[in-house]
């Protein structure tokens, strides 16, 4: 996957089921003139729709299943043994149902997007939506973060809100949450393409130049 200077710049992305997210960066990348494309799927379980979804847009997959590994790093070293042979530009995690060792966000580090359900620092983990709607929040949604070696942790990029309704029940709230994911992961990707969006050597986000002491919010609440 190495790139030549005005080539978009070619995302792994690797997921554990769905892929809605995963679509929608196939989709913005196929755009003409799009600054980045899906170059690599990497999925952790074989019956993962997204897989699916990569092939029927003629993006190459790899299955790297957890079992038969003894260990998280064991896993971790063959998964970056998969991406170092891509040499993607952007490693976006898409619903990846796995937990990465230090050692592997590290060599990563700056490159690897995440998209959370939640308004991060908020809800990390999971189950959100019903984590959400047991609190009685008035307003949820999504974070687009770097990825660093605390779970769901890193510096946010962006964020959308979304309102909690009165009549809500997890799968509609996530799906309220999702239709605005599919907005803010290729958004992201986007301004990383770009050359617009960095994580600086002190850990912090940085558009256009400058730091970002709060993610940019997009507000569907009003
Ligand atoms: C999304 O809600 C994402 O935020 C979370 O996992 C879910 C993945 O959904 N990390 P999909 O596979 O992209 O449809």
């Amino acid at each position: 996957m190495t790139q030549s200077s005005n080539a978009p710049l070619r995302l792994a992305v690797l997921i554990s089921g769905s892929g809605s997210n995963l679509q929608a960066l196939i989709d913005h990348g196929q755009h003409q003139d799009a600054p980045f494309e899906v170059g690599l799927v990497i999925s952790n379980r074989a019956d993962a729709f997204g897989l699916e979804r990569a092939a029927r847009a003629g993006i190459p997959t790899r299955t790297l299943s957890h079992r038969g590994f003894e260990t998280r790093e064991a896993y971790d070293t063959a998964l970056a043994e998969l991406l170092h042979a891509a040499d993607p530009g952007l490693i976006a995690l898409a619903g990846f149902m796995r937990i990465l060792t230090p050692g592997f966000v590290e060599q990563w580090q700056g490159r690897l997007l995440n998209i959370h359900p939640s308004l991060l620092p908020s809800y990390r983990g999971l189950h959100t939506h019903q984590r959400v709607l047991e609190a009685g929040d008035p307003v949820h949604g999504a974070t687009v973060h770097f990825v660093t070696a605390e779970l769901d942790g890193g510096p946010a990029i962006l964020q959308a809100r979304v309102p909690v309704l009165a009549d809500d029940d997890p799968d509609r709230l996530a799906a309220r949450v999702l239709e605005q994911e599919h907005r803010i992961y290729p958004l992201a990707a986007r301004w990383f393409a770009e050359g617009r969006l960095a994580l600086t050597t002190d850990g912090r986000t940085q558009l256009d130049g400058k730091p970002l002491d709060s993610p940019v919010i997009i507000d569907t609440t009003r």
